[in-house]
Formats: C-alpha cells, sequence, structure tokens
C-alpha cells in the first residue's frame, strides 16, 4: 500500500520517517513477505498522533517488530507496516530493575543485563526477535519465560488512544499468550531481574546454546516452532513420529533436525508455507485427534 503525499507530510512533521515499497520478505526470519510502505516511528511520544492520522485517512496498518514469529501475505499488501527503530543502547539498570525499550534485541537484553549481573533469563538467550514481541507473546524457552520478570510496561493502546503504563500485576502472562489486547504496542518494559555473578549466568547461556544448537535448524530461515504445544505434549514430537520430517509444499519444508520448525527452503511463498501447516495440521488431526493451533502469527491480507 501506498501513503499519499500529503499523509506522509504531516507523518514526517511527526519525526516518522517513510520508507516507500519495501519488501517485508527482508523484514521476516522465514523470508516471506510482499511489498508495502513503511513507517519507522522515531518518536515514542508522537505515536497516538501518527495513529489518529492513520484512522482519519483510513489507512489500515500493522506493527510489526522483529519479524521473527510472524507469516506475511505475499504480493502488494493492503495495509502499511509500522515499526519502531532500535535506539541504543535501549537500555538502562536501576539496582535490580532493567528498563528497556521494546525495539530492543532480546539476546542483546539478555546479555546487556548479565554483563551487569543481573540474570534469570539465560533461557531466552537464543530466542530471535525484539523485547517487545517477547513481551507480547510472553516467549520462552529452557524454563524461563519473560512474563515472570514484568514489573511495568508502557504501551500504546488504541482503545485509549493514549500512552499509558501497566503494572506487571494487572497483565496476564499465559503459555505463549498475554492478555494485552491485538492492537496494544508494547514501548518499554521493566523487568526484575536476580542478581547473579557474570560467570554463572554466561554457564546458563552457553547450556541452553548447545541444547537449542543441537536440537534446532538454526542456519535456516524459520520463524522458530509453527505450532504451541498441546496440554501434556509435543507438536515436534507428534509431527516426527508421523514421519513428516523433509515434507514440502513447494519450497516450504518441515525441517529434518526440529519437526515443529517449517524452513523456507528456496523462494518459498506465502501460499507454499500456509498449504504445508494445514497438511501437517490435518495429519496430526487424523493420527491424533489433536488440533494444534498456530504459534506463528499469520497475516494474511
Ligand atoms: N522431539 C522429537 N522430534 C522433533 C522435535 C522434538 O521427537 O523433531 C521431541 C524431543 O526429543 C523432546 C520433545 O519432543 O522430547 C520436546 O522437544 P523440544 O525440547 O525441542 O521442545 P519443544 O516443546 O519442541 C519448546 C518451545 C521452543 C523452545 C523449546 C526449548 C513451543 C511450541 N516450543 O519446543 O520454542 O525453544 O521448547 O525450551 O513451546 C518457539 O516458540 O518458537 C520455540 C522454538
Amino acid at each position: 500500500m501506498k501513503i499519499e503525499s500529503k499523509a506522509a507530510e504531516r507523518l514526517k512533521e511527526l519525526g516518522a520517517e517513510l520508507l516507500p515499497g519495501v519488501s517485508l520478505a527482508e523484514r521476516t526470519s522465514l523470508g516471506i513477505g510482499g511489498t508495502t510502505d513503511e513507517i519507522l516511528l522515531r518518536r515514542y511520544e508522537t505515536i497516538p498522533q501518527v495513529m489518529r492520522l492513520l484512522a482519519d485517512q483510513r489507512i489500515p496498518h500493522r506493527f510489526l517488530g522483529g519479524g521473527t514469529n510472524v507469516l506475511i501475505a505475499d504480493g502488494e499488501l493492503p495495509w502499511v507496516a509500522l515499526h519502531l527503530p532500535p535506539a541504543r543502547p535501549g537500555i538502562a539498570i536501576e539496582g535490580d530493575i532493567a528498563s528497556v525499550d521494546a525495539s530492543a534485541d532480546l539476546g542483546g537484553m539478555v546479555t546487556f543485563c548479565a554483563k551487569r549481573d543481573l540474570g534469570g533469563m539465560e533461557g531466552l538467550i537464543g530466542v530471535p526477535g525484539t523485547v517487545g514481541g517477547a513481551l507480547r507473546m510472553n516467549a520462552g524457552a529452557y524454563g524461563t519465560q519473560i512474563g515472570s520478570h514484568v514489573r511495568e510496561v508502557e504501551l500504546y493502546r488504541a482503545s485509549s488512544g493514549e500512552i499509558e503504563i501497566l503494572r506487571g500485576d494487572d497483565i496476564r502472562f499465559d503459555y505463549r499468550h498475554t492478555s494485552f489486547a491485538p492492537d496494544d504496542v508494547m514501548l518499554r518494559v521493566k523487568l526484575e531481574l536476580p542478581s547473579k555473578p557474570y560467570r554463572e549466568i554466561l554457564e546458563g547461556i552457553r547450556i541452553c546454546n548447545g541444547k537449542r544448537r543441537s536440537s534446532q535448524p538454526l542456519n535456516q530461515k524459520s520463524a522458530g516452532c509453527i505450532f504451541k504445544n498441546p496440554p501434556g505434549g509435543s507438536a515436534g514430537r507428534m509431527i516426527d513420529e508421523l514421519g513428516l520430517k523433509g515434507a514440502r509444499e513447494g519450497n516450504a519444508m518441515v525441517s529434518d533436525r526440529h519437526a515443529n520448525f517449517f524452513v523456507n527452503a528456496g523462494r518459498a511463498s506465502c501460499a507454499d508455507m500456509l498449504r504445508l501447516i494445514e497438511r501437517v495440521r490435518e495429519s496430526v488431526r487424523g493420527a491424533y485427534g489433536v488440533e494444534l493451533e498456530n504459534e506463528v502469527i499469520v497475516w494474511q491480507n
């Protein structure tokens, strides 16, 4: 979708930068996604005005974070992409509290805090993406989930049109799910982290990195796990048991390393990936009577 010049002028006045005709395939870890204009929101405080402008001009939009857990439609997209570009360092530490911009890299944040003897996030080290994306999904790995450490979140609430601050206790964090509204935009988070010597944290990080390297296809284009684990079960194990590793639809393929990772093995399209997702979901339903729910977020037009 293209933004008209008048709206583009006003966006510029609000401190936003417009990038015309961006291929979102270059913004996602799957390497899949169509083309649209992208707006970089460099000033958090003008977000309410930017959102009002988009609403007035009837410009559909979606917020793209690190692009590591999203499957985006092919072709010319009927909405513009909004993005919070990272500012460095984007993290401030006070005692055992880390105040982190949502646009900060999750792994970078874990190591930044580790160097200041703040731990508890070791399991998240290899999870790609931004802190905001991790927060919205309550990202987790190896027994750690980000929600357990949240003290406070600053966000833009579409329902009020304002920037608000929520206390950690007022937010629900469940398995890969939170009580944030779908159109809430994460801006900043305060995390309360346990003090630990750097060397000890580093050891935990090494162990998690090793486990991840031995079980996940880290050097291929993927969005991590495609399905959530069903209660008490493992989507990866079920797909593996059905002999579906290596199964393909076009250039979308079930990883032969971890069956819940679907990889872009060439120039896969969104349609290829969706066909593969449905085929695997059907096989699991047929064999186990289990309906797998997407973990990856799908943005179809
Ligand atoms: N397994 C297989 N075959 C496979 C994959 C897994 O038999 O192809 C078996 C494993 O041997 C193990 C069990 O299934 O006994 C669980 O596998 P794993 O330890 O790899 O964990 P997972 O449940 O598949 C979850 C998260 C990952 C996270 C890891 C580590 C979900 C959907 N996935 O995977 O998160 O990295 O635990 O904590 O919750 C993600 O969310 O994108 C993601 C990758």
